[in-house]
C-alpha cells in the first residue's frame, strides 16, 4: 500500500499523541490516585434539615481523623447556612454542603476551594487554613433572582 510521507508523519503523530494521552490519564488515576469529585454520597433533598450532618450546620469539631473540623453547610436560595464561621489558623477543615433546591455554586474566593452543590448529593472538599484573614464564599452557578446576593463568609483567626 503507498502511503504519501505526510501521512505516514501525521498517523505517527496521531497514534503517539494518543499513546501520551491514555498513558497521562493511566498514571494520574491509577498510579497518582486522582479521580472525579465523587458523587457517591446521596441525600433526600427534601429532608436534608432532619439528615445528620446538615441537621447541625457550622463548624464541628473531630476526634481521630486526617482532619481537625468539620464545616457543614446548607444552601438555599440565596443563603448559605451559616453565614459567617470562624476558623483556628492552621486549621485542617472538612468542607461538607449540600443544596436543598436547585444548584449553586460553592467558590471560597483567593482558594483552590470550587464546589458545584446538586440537589441530592453531598459535595466534600478538605483544606488546610494556613493564611489569616477574610475569605469570601460565592455562589458562582446561576441561581436565580438573588444569586449575586448568595455569599458566606470564613474568618480565619489567630
Ligand atoms: Cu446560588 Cu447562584
Amino acid at each position: 500500500m503507498h502511503m504519501h510521507k505526510f501521512e505516514k508523519i501525521w498517523l505517527i503523530f496521531g497514534v503517539t499523541a494518543l499513546i501520551v494521552f491514555l498513558s497521562t490519564i493511566g498514571v494520574s488515576a491509577f498510579y497518582l490516585g486522582n479521580k472525579p469529585p465523587s458523587c457517591l454520597t446521596t441525600i433526600n433533598p427534601n429532608k436534608v434539615d432532619q439528615t445528620a450532618p446538615f441537621n447541625k450546620p457550622g463548624l464541628h469539631k473531630v476526634e481521630g481523623k486526617d482532619w481537625d473540623y468539620d464545616l457543614v453547610y446548607v444552601a438555599q436560595t440565596f443563603a448559605y447556612n451559616p453565614t459567617v464561621v470562624k476558623i483556628p489558623l492552621g486549621a485542617r477543615v472538612r468542607i461538607v454542603a449540600t443544596t436543598k433546591d436547585v444548584v449553586h455554586g460553592f467558590e471560597v474566593a483567593g482558594t483552590n476551594i470550587n464546589m458545584m452543590l446538586e440537589p441530592g448529593y453531598v459535595s466534600e472538599f478538605t483544606k488546610t487554613f494556613n493564611k489569616a484573614g477574610e475569605y469570601l464564599i460565592v455562589c458562582n452557578e446561576y441561581c436565580g433572582a438573588g444569586h449575586h446576593l448568595m455569599s458566606s463568609k470564613i474568618e480565619v483567626i489567630k
